[in-house]
């Protein structure tokens, strides 16, 4: 989604603002623009389309040394030139990039209009630029302050003027933004991927701050003009950790890191001796976890689906009821928050604005919200009571792989946890820390059967639709399933709990509508079976993902077949097939795997 860059230093700014978009791609966008302050004035220039159209399009000499960048992800009409960032006043003077959505546009726009201001996009960003333009301030600082009084609705901008052209001026408020501390130059970005081939000190802005840049320094404070006297910190994260090494598709190469980043996420976590886990960064001692009677689990798309496999292991491994719900629905039913309940919210990026908006709903109501998040110093980790970092690496494909096997990880050590402090007994204790290590090996012994996988994904390439299917803790693998191989291949594919088959949807069995159903050895594998009889008897194409021991072969299912780990921990290993299905599907169709159309990475607006 939208991505912002900046520089201000001794170097030409236009390669670093290209480069910069270019490490932003992965968000998806479908335009880009950049705006480069020099001698004579602003060069502002955009284009429909890749950041490449755009580094074609820039004037050979365009020497200047302060500039902002853009990518778009359409919001506030089409994909077009005039509507990408940055916007502009009408004089030219001011140029503004903003991430997020102006919630008061229209009634500015009419004000703006009203008041003789010929606007000439159809964005909501572009007040920013007249407002400020408007404004008698003597300072940028102050002509940005003046338009953020009137304005409402989120936003990370950044302001350049001609008038001042040894700094921009930046503000957050929902979206992120983080300056980049270099030596005699500083960088701007709405996210780290940006910055870290220059710079891995940056400061991260809070809600309501804002912040002055120049070549040699910066300065934080709030609205009222109060300093908020920020430091730099150092991020972990190599520039090496966001190539492709070598890998065709950065969605294969993060599904092939997962033996490594499942190792990550429970190291130094699980405490063998009393079969428990070490998670500090909850914040949580003993006795308040006993205290809660509920777990409400948060999370948007996969790392919803996710929350349910989450839910499942907190019911069983410790006996608390727990629920998942779609965060970007949880926050509009004005929910009731429960002094009882530990709201566990889950996300990638950290940054997704529904979850986000979820935190804020429990936190304004007095609720105790944890999180699982990957991004370290993302918006979500800033601003809950605690949590569990991912440690999955830095994740670029637009599906999501490696960091829901780790939120996946996360949530057995928070069930084992909870469970030790109520009653499972230090022995499943064990058996659950036992799996939780055999884990990253069986990982890798299912990517090993990469290509059988890939087979049978080719022939799933050749169909309109498909179902997954699953029932219990197969049903999120299933759920999982379904959306990878929309996401990526554009094949519509449905979950359905593999009890529910038959209430409807069996109408849709024939040659044409393959099955994938989720078979686990486990108590329901004879009514699993069952089901699968059901669809072949109306000729539907069936995979199996199995495990051994389960034969299927004298009903002629084709079986991917995962090592078996503790029940409770299977689905983490049943899922990793299916991301190999979606992945070769995608790549039998020829799709465009890592920029899938119309998604993108990090969903920052509702
Ligand atoms: C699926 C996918 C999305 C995200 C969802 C939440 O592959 O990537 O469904 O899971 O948009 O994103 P995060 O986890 O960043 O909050």
């Amino acid at each position: 989604m939208c991505g912002i860059v900046g520089y201000i230093g001794s170097q030409p700014a236009a390669p670093l603002l290209v480069e910069g978009l270019q490490r932003l791609e992965y968000r998806g966008y479908d335009s880009a623009g950049l705006a480069v302050l020099g001698r004579t004035g602003t060069t502002v220039v955009r284009t429909v389309g890749r950041v490449r159209g755009l580094e074609a399009a820039l004037p050979k000499r365009l020497a200047g040394k302060v500039g902002i960048g853009h990518t778009r992800w359409a919001t506030h009409g089409p994909a077009a030139e005039r509507n990408a960032h940055p916007h502009r006043s009408e004089d030219g003077r001011i140029s503004v990039v903003h991430n997020g959505i102006i919630d008061n546009a229209t009634a500015l726009r009419a004000q703006l209009t009203s008041a003789g201001v010929e606007l000439a996009s159809d964005t909501d960003t572009e007040v920013v630029a007249h407002l400020v333009a408007c404004s008698g301030a003597d300072t940028l600082e102050g002509a940005v302050l003046e338009a953020l009084d009137r304005i409402t609705g989120t936003y990370a901008l950044a302001v350049v003027d001609e008038r001042h052209p040894d700094r921009i001026v930046v503000a957050r408020n929902g979206s992120p933004l983080i300056i980049g501390v270099g030596d005699g130059e500083m960088f701007l970005a709405s996210d780290v991927a940006a910055l870290v081939r220059h710079t891995t000190s940056v400061v991260h802005l809070d809600d309501g701050e804002l912040a002055t840049i120049t070549a040699t320094g910066f300065r934080t404070f709030t609205a009222d003009g109060e300093d908020t006297g920020r430091t730099p910190v150092e991020i972990a994260v190599a520039a090496e950790d966001l190539e492709l090494a070598g890998h065709e598709h950065y969605m294969r190469k993060e599904m092939l890191e997962q033996p490594d980043s499942a190792e990550a996420v429970i190291r130094g976590r699980l405490d063998e001796r009393f079969g428990t886990a070490r998670l500090d960064g909850l914040n949580l001692a003993p006795r308040e976890l006993r205290g809660f009677r509920r777990v409400k689990i948060l999370g948007c798309g996969s790392a919803y689906y996710v929350g349910q496999l989450g839910a499942q292991l907190l019911e069983e491994l410790a006996r608390v009821p727990a629920d998942a719900e779609a965060a970007s629905e949880f926050r509009y039913r004005n929910p009731v928050i429960e002094p009882d309940t530990l709201y566990v919210v889950v996300s990638q990026s950290g940054e997704t604005a529904d979850t986000a908006f979820a935190v804020q709903e429990v936190k304004r109501k007095g609720g105790q919200v944890v999180a699982l998040v990957n991004v370290v110093g993302s918006t979500i980790a800033r601003e809950v009571d605690g949590g569990i970092y991912l440690h999955a690496g830095p994740e670029i494909a637009v599906a999501s792989t490696k960091a829901l096997t780790n939120m996946a990880m996360a949530f057995a050590m928070l069930a084992l946890l909870i469970g030790r402090v109520h009653d499972l007994s230090v022995a499943d204790g064990k058996r659950i820390i036992n799996g939780l290590k055999a884990i990253p090996a069986q990982i890798r012994e299912i990517l090993d059967q990469e290509g059988e996988i890939a087979e049978l994904a080719r022939e799933i390439a050749g169909s309109q639709s498909a179902f997954y299917i699953g029932r219990v803790r197969g049903f999120p693998v299933a759920r999982e399933g379904a959306q990878k191989l929309k996401e990526v291949s554009y094949i519509h594919a449905e979950a359905y709990q593999t009890s529910e088959l038959k209430h409807g949807p069996l109408a849709l069995i024939d040659e044409s509508m393959p099955t994938v159903a989720i078979i686990p050895d486990d108590d329901l594998t004879d009514r699993n079976v069952a089901a699968a009889e059901q669809v072949l008897a109306r000729k539907g194409p069936l995979v199996a993902i199995t495990h051994p021991g389960v034969d299927l072969s004298h009903l002629g299912i084709r079986s991917i077949v995962v090592p078996r780990n503790e029940p409770e921990l299977d689905p983490i290993l049943l899922t990793i097939p299916t991301q190999l299905i979606a992945y070769h599907a995608a790549l039998a169709l020829g799709h465009d795997i890592d920029k899938p159309r119309n998604l993108a990475k990090s969903v920052t607006v509702e």
